[in-house]
């Protein structure tokens, strides 16, 4: 049986003002209107045989995720809690050492706010990536990348690997835009798409090799964690002393046993307001229209209203969004930028 961990930790700060500290993207109905980015990871699922779906957040989210998972008759459903985020090698770590309590089941780790549109071949490639994972090998799917986005993980393709699998040659973590345009080039690389398999000992090997220290720390941080109905609270100190680092850098760039299965599944990282208007719906202008949204002569505009009547006449290429306590007008191409004002929010500038 798979046994899926959802990362669901991540702040969404580029999809502000949708998404919130307390409300952050994961949680948001943002690609379906009836489910959240966390509830449709979860449902892509069905059919595959896996166990009940361990999920790993914040402290502040366990009512959240709790409520959306009951919302999907999986009351049950295991829900670890981090007291602040140290990135994905830690919260995979802590995860990977819970489930090897009783047994080493495979891992498949899954984020919680990716949107793949054809889940029959999503499904396809974790059956073709499970025996390459029971085997050992530490899988993550490949995307065939259509522009040198320098926001991904590179994979460079090497020779065969069982079936439908093939070894990893490179990984190279959120490369520069020069060695992104080349990687292009070659048509040898593929994306990262952030979904992992492997045996939980095997990470844990691969993170004992090359990070001991946070290893330690998440030991340290899940032995002296409480538990309360089917949340499991980490230690906090030991959890804060945890070093900060992502899977990608801490195990995958270095590991010799990586290997990449293909993913052609409509697969997208909503990851800012210019991801959403590329996968969403758009008019013949190309404008994407939610809620009560009057226009006249518009083109390749957003616009998103929650609460008020929102016009918009003879605009290009923006992003509006509009919730009760704040509005937001971005140029489509600076988007990145919106979590430099969620900072600039923060720090009370
Ligand atoms: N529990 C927990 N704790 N989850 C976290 C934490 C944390 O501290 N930090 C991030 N996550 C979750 C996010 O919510 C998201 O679901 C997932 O882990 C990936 O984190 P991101 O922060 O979104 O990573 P990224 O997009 O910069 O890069 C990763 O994904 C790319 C594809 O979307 C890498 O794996 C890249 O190589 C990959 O190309
Ligand atoms: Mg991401």
């Amino acid at each position: 049986k798979i046994f899926p961990v959802i990362l669901a930790g991540g702040s969404g700060s580029r999809l502000w003002p949708l998404s919130r500290q307390l409300n952050p993207k994961q949680f948001l109905p943002l690609a379906d209107v009836n489910l959240s980015m966390l509830q449709a990871t979860v449902q892509r699922m069905s059919g595959l045989e896996t166990a009940l779906p361990t999920l790993i957040c914040n402290e502040q989210h366990r009512f959240l995720a709790a409520e959306q998972m009951r919302l999907l008759g999986m009351e049950q459903a295991k829900i670890l809690l981090e007291p602040v985020g140290r990135n994905t090698a830690p919260a995979i770590a802590v995860a990977a050492l819970q489930a090897c309590e009783n047994e080493d089941p495979v891992l498949l780790v899954l984020a919680a706010d990716h949107l793949i549109q054809d889940v029959e071949a999503f499904q396809a490639s974790i059956q073709a990536a499970l025996p390459l994972a029971e085997a050992g090998k530490l899988v993550t799917f490949g995307i065939v990348p259509s522009h040198p986005e320098t926001g991904y993980g590179y994979i460079e393709r090497g020779s065969k690997v069982g079936d439908g699998g093939f070894a990893v040659s490179r990984f190279v973590e959120k490369p520069n835009l020069a060695t992104a345009q080349d990687y292009l080039a070659t048509g040898s690389y593929y994306w990262n798409s952030g979904m992992f398999m492997f045996r939980a000992s095997r990470y844990l090997e691969e993170l004992q090799q090359f990070r001991p220290d946070i290893l330690a720390a998440c030991r340290k941080a899940l032995a002296g964690g409480t538990q309360d109905l089917h949340f499991t609270r980490v230690d906090a100190a030991a959890f804060t002393e945890c070093p900060e680092d992502s899977i990608d850098y801490a195990v995958m760039e270095k590991t010799e046993d990586a290997v990449m299965v293909p993913l052609d599944a409509g697969w997208s990282d909503i990851g800012s307001w210019s991801a959403l208007w590329d996968v969403s719906e758009k008019d013949e202008q190309g404008n994407v229209f939610k809620g009560d949204v009057l226009d006249q002569r518009s083109r390749n505009t957003y616009v998103h209203a929650d609460n008020r009547l929102v016009a918009t006449v003879g605009v290009e290429d923006l992003v509006i969004v509009e919730t009760k306590d704040a509005v937001l007008v971005a140029h489509k191409d600076h988007v990145q930028d919106v979590k430099k004002i969620v900072e600039q929010l923060k720090s009370g500038a």
